[in-house]
């Protein structure tokens, strides 16, 4: 079943949420054709996954850390995630990657942790503007696979990969569907590459300036297998346009 996720990043506080969310459920029917999911901050988990709970749409987190628990200040851990309802965790997201720092190495061990303790990952790669520019899109996104799987070969079935090219992140400039259906192919053969038994449960998302208009655009084709909206997810209409999209 396709993935549509919505990332809503730093944006929406406990009762913006539920507002959201109630909103949000008034536009969904059929949820069962197609897998729903939010991603709401931290704070806001809690009262999605009351509200949510028995509607079909799941939750999931922005981030996690790889430990469960310990002297890791600010940080929040799978099982605490895990409590509240979220069934996935976006793991090494462009703004993680850039404005965070975080390291294939690091990403590496949530990816681990989160197998661990059985919560699905979406694993975001993508590549920069001059990386595109320099014909290193797929080198940079194998780059990123092969490092975030390290040790994990096995297990590729559980996992989900977003392919967000991070000029398109926020920027109103999306991917054509062309591109991202050839980088996407390009995923799947390497997830073939790194594990034979690989069964295809993986889904290959697109993310990075879809909107209602747009988004019907990347559907139509197969090798994209669900979104991850970030901007046009905060406003429960908008982001409803695009669940039923396709
Ligand atoms: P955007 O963000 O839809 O606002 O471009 C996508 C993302 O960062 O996941």
């Amino acid at each position: 079943m396709r993935l549509i996720a919505g990332n809503w990043k730093m944006h929406k506080t406990a009762s913006e949420t539920e507002e959201y969310i109630k909103s949000f459920l008034k536009f969904v029917e059929h949820p069962e054709s197609r897998e729903i999911l939010l991603c709401p901050p931290f704070t806001s988990l809690y009262i999605a996954g009351k509200l949510l709970e028995g509607t079909g749409v799941k939750l999931g987190a922005q981030n996690c850390h790889y430990e469960r628990e310990g002297a890791f200040t600010g940080e929040i851990s799978i099982p605490m995630l895990k409590e509240l309802g979220c069934e996935y965790v976006i793991v090494g997201h462009s703004e993680r990657r850039h404005i965070f720092g975080e390291d294939d190495e690091l990403i590496n061990r949530k990816l681990v942790a989160c197998l661990e303790e059985g919560i699905r990952p979406i694993l975001c790669v993508g590549e920069k503007l001059e990386d595109r520019e320099a014909g290193m899109t797929f080198k940079v996104v194998e780059t990123q696979v092969r490092l975030a799987l390290s040790g994990l070969e096995e297990h590729t079935d559980r996992i989900d990969i977003a392919y967000e090219p991070v000029w398109a992140i926020g920027t109103g400039v999306p991917a054509t569907p062309e591109d991202a259906v050839s980088v996407h192919r390009f995923i799947k053969e390497l997830l073939k590459d790194i594990n034979p038994k690989n069964e295809g449960r993986t889904r290959i998302l697109y993310g990075g300036s879809v909107k209602p208009g747009n988004a019907g655009d990347f559907m139509k084709h197969s090798e994209i297998e669900g979104l991850l909206v970030g901007g046009a997810s905060l406003d429960p209409e908008s982001f409803a346009k695009i669940v039923y999209s396709f």
